[in-house]
């Protein structure tokens, strides 16, 4: 049996690819399962400094798998919302919330679920090829694995509502444009744009790297007061690191800093 996510370490980036290929990489429950497994196996393996999401074919992800769920929500509520809805947001969330930096390599379109991964993720680069679209409401349900939510806090509420009411798709271009993602680069620079990103960040302490991943995604929703405490809390867990010394030190010495991890 074909594996439905390949995952491949290289010098501490974790590629993950969504193997779907014929299916435009709909997320399905294997997708979903394997993908959380993984990430879980990633997040304790201290030689990955960051992960990078993309698809295998010529599409990111198509989104939730229509033919799967369709047999979910046909058996009612309450199981559409464990069975679909719950485990959709578990997968966003986990991405939302990794510790370590996780980049989407946008190679195709990224349609449905498969924008809301990418709106989950820290950043994103995309092929001048790739598109984005809530097509959901042409299905006739609101997105479910968190889109009415992340995308108008991301993009602002009236473009997020334009996609979201619309279902019409936008270009790479128009997504770096409203804040979407990160960087538009040609089709086949999208993998070496998402390293070298990636190893900008793995650069910097790690510690550093996970408060701040983890003050800005759990301040964002809050009021700035409550935020700020956040951030005060995210603060303190680096101030007993050794890299915290020596990016001082580092700098009174006025020498490159010498990061250990530690
Ligand atoms: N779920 C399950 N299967 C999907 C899928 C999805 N979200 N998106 C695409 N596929 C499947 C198609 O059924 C087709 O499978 P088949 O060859 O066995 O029939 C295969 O992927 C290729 O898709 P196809 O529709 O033939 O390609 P296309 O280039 O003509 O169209 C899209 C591409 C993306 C416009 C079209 O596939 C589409 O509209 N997909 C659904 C997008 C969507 O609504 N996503 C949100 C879901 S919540």
């Amino acid at each position: 049996m074909s594996q439905v996510v390949l995952c491949q370490v290289a010098d501490g980036v974790a590629i993950l690819t969504l193997n779907r290929p014929d299916k435009l990489n709909a997320l399905d429950h294997a997708v979903i399962d394997t993908l959380m497994a993984l990430l879980d196996g990633l997040e304790a393996d201290d030689a990955v400094g960051a992960v990078i999401v993309t698809g295998a074919g010529r599409a990111f992800c198509a989104g939730a798998d229509i033919a799967e769920f369709a047999d979910i929500v046909a058996q009612g509520t309450r199981v559409a919302l464990r069975d679909f809805v719950r485990k959709g947001q578990h997968l966003t969330a986990r991405l939302e919330n990794f510790p370590k930096p996780i980049i989407a390599a946008v190679n195709g379109l990224a349609l449905g679920g498969g924008c809301e991964i990418v709106e989950a993720m820290h950043l994103a680069v995309a092929s001048a090829e790739a598109s984005f679209g809530k097509p959901e409401i042409k299905l006739g349900f609101p997105p479910p694995f968190g889109g009415t939510q992340r995308l108008p806090r991301l993009v602002g509420r009236k473009r997020g509502l334009e996609m979201l009411l619309t279902g019409d798709a936008i270009s790479a271009w128009r997504a770096e444009q409203i804040g979407l993602i990160n960087a538009v680069v040609p089709a086949d620079h999208v993998m070496e744009a998402a390293d070298d990103l990636a190893r900008r960040i793995m650069a910097k302490p790690a510690a550093a790297v996970a408060a701040t991943i983890g003050a800005v995604t759990r301040g964002l929703n809050l009021s700035i007061d409550e935020g700020l405490a956040v951030e005060a809390a995210h603060f303190g867990l680096v101030v007993p690191t050794d890299d915290f010394r020596e990016g001082i030190q580092a700098f009174l010495e006025k020498r490159p800093a010498r990061f250990t991890g530690r």
